[in-house]
Formats: C-alpha cells, sequence, structure tokens
C-alpha cells in the first residue's frame, strides 16, 4: 500500500516508547517515515530497549521524563523547546496501573491505585497538552490511545476502563479548551496488540481470541494499523476532526458480544 503523507519539517512529541513492540514507536516509526522529526520521553526503567531504538529514527531529540515528576516534566519540556522551539503533534501513548490491580475486581482498589492509574493514564494527557500547546504555534494534533474498556465492562479491564473513560472524557474537554487555537485532540481506541503493558492483563490471551473472532474482519489489528491512523490525524486531511474516539479494532465494537 502505498500513501503519501508528507510531515516535511513538522515536529511531533511522543510519550510511550518502551520497546519495539509499543504502539508509540509504531506511531514514531511512521510520522518520522513521512519526515516528522521526534521528541521522545522514555521510563529510566525501559531504557536498555529504548535507546538502541533511537538509532533508527532521522536526527531524534530523547530524554528520561515519567509523567508523575514536574522535575523530569520539566527537564524534558526544556530539551524540547530548546532543541525544537516549535512543535506540532503530541503523542500520548502511555496508561499504568498495578499488577495486583489488573488482577482483581474493581471493587477492591484501593485509593492510591485509583489515584496512580488516573494519574499516569488520563490525567497526564492535560499535563502534557498544557506543557506542548504554548509550542503549537501553528495549530497541532494532539493524539491519545484508549480502549474499549472505557465504554464497556471487559473483564479483567476493571481499573484501566475507569482511567480510560477519564481519558476519553478529557480528550473532549480538551479539544473544546484548544479549538481556538487550532489545536485538534483525539484519541484512537485501539484492539488489542501484544505489548508490554497488555502482558499485565489477566486475561489478555483470551481477549485476543475473542476480539479476532467476534470483530466483522475476523481478525485483530496490529501497531502498524494503529500507527496508520495517527499518521492521518496527524495530517491534514483530518483537519476537521477533534474530540473524536476512533476505533481501530477490526469492528470489534459495533458487534453485540
Ligand atoms: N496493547 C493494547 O492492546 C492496547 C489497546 C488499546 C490501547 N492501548 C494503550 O496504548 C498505550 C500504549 O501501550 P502499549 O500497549 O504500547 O504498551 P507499552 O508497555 O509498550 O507502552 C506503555 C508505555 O507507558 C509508559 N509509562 C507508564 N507509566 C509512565 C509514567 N509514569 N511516565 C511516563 N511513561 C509511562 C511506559 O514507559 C511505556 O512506554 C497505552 O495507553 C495503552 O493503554 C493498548
Amino acid at each position: 500500500m502505498s500513501v503519501q503523507i508528507d510531515l516535511k519539517d513538522r515536529k511531533a512529541v511522543v510519550f510511550g516508547i518502551a520497546d519495539d513492540r509499543s504502539i508509540a514507536w509504531h506511531i514514531a516509526k511512521r510520522l518520522n517515515d513521512a519526515g516528522c522529526r521526534i521528541a521522545a520521553a522514555y521510563q529510566e526503567r525501559a531504557e536498555p530497549s529504548f535507546l538502541p531504538m533511537m538509532k533508527e529514527l532521522h536526527n531524534p531529540v530523547y530524554a528520561r521524563c515519567d509523567v508523575v515528576s514536574d522535575e523530569l516534566l520539566d527537564s524534558f519540556f526544556k530539551k524540547v523547546k530548546d532543541e525544537f522551539g516549535e512543535v506540532d503533534f503530541l503523542i500520548h501513548s502511555i496508561a499504568f496501573a498495578k499488577k495486583e490491580h489488573l488482577r482483581g475486581k474493581y471493587l477492591d482498589i484501593d485509593r492510591k491505585g485509583y489515584q496512580t492509574a488516573q494519574e499516569v493514564s488520563a490525567y497526564s494527557l492535560a499535563e502534557l497538552a498544557r506543557r506542548t500547546a504554548p509550542m503549537m504555534k501553528d495549530g497541532g494534533s494532539i493524539i491519545a490511545m484508549t480502549y474499549i474498556g472505557a465504554e464497556k465492562a471487559v473483564s479483567g479491564y476493571g481499573i484501566m476502563g475507569v482511567a480510560k473513560a477519564a481519558l476519553e472524557s478529557g480528550t473532549r474537554y480538551l479539544a473544546c479548551d484548544l479549538g481556538e487555537r487550532r489545536i485538534r485532540v483525539n484519541a484512537i481506541s485501539a484492539g488489542p496488540i501484544a505489548t508490554l503493558a497488555a502482558s499485565g492483563i489477566a486475561n489478555f490471551g483470551e481477549i485476543l481470541v475473542n476480539s479476532a473472532a467476534k470483530s466483522p474482519l475476523k481478525r485483530n489489528v496490529t501497531a502498524d494499523e494503529v500507527a496508520d491512523c495517527a499518521l492521518f490525524l496527524c495530517s491534514d486531511l483530518s483537519r476537521a476532526i477533534t474530540g473524536q474516539v476512533i476505533h481501530v479494532d477490526a469492528g470489534y465494537c459495533i458487534t453485540g458480544g
């Protein structure tokens, strides 16, 4: 398939690259291949897999960051401002909940577990948008990653489903807050993909089998297919689209179970 989208001279901030299975990595590669420079943030624990991958990008900027640390956020965004000056895109592809909270019932989540999941997975979209928007001088596109567990109760996804519901709602409010500045904010609701984060979900193997069996296209999706949608949302082809949750899930979300 040959699609020409030119993002030459554009710049993207990307959060969420842990290894080469990360959805954020596939998005970063797609945008980079289209000519866009990438500023990537990585968590310390991902460093061994993250650093060698940067050699595959053209002229990237990267630094350690964690969305729960103001100090690391300040230094990351200072680096982005110093190196890029202006930014066009923000990719938010991060989520976190303690493993034990992804294995039990939502009923049993304690306050701290709830706060952590919400802070990292949902609040951080507003935090990153607030820090990136002033650099989006000529409009921009912000993309978050979500999952059907925000809309329906998916067994084993409890706490993260609640966080994703906040993320999706946040997408709509941010779209309203930033629309006047021609900054669009959308979320991609991806079908299940075997990544590091997905391995924390207790019955993920079952979820993969079910979604392939029930989706109209009778298959699962790939991270590259999600990245194609991100490329579209960064391009002018999507210039009238904001505040949306776009499903890239082989149609699974339309089925009745
Ligand atoms: N894999 C799937 O099936 C699937 C489906 C739909 C949506 N998603 C979403 O896609 C996004 C990316 O996940 P993935 O599947 O590529 O897994 P992944 O493990 O590769 O990526 C998750 C990323 O979140 C980052 N992260 C976690 N806590 C952080 C923090 N405090 N500060 C900064 N970064 C932090 C990790 O370093 C990692 O890079 C997540 O939002 C996830 O919920 C995944």
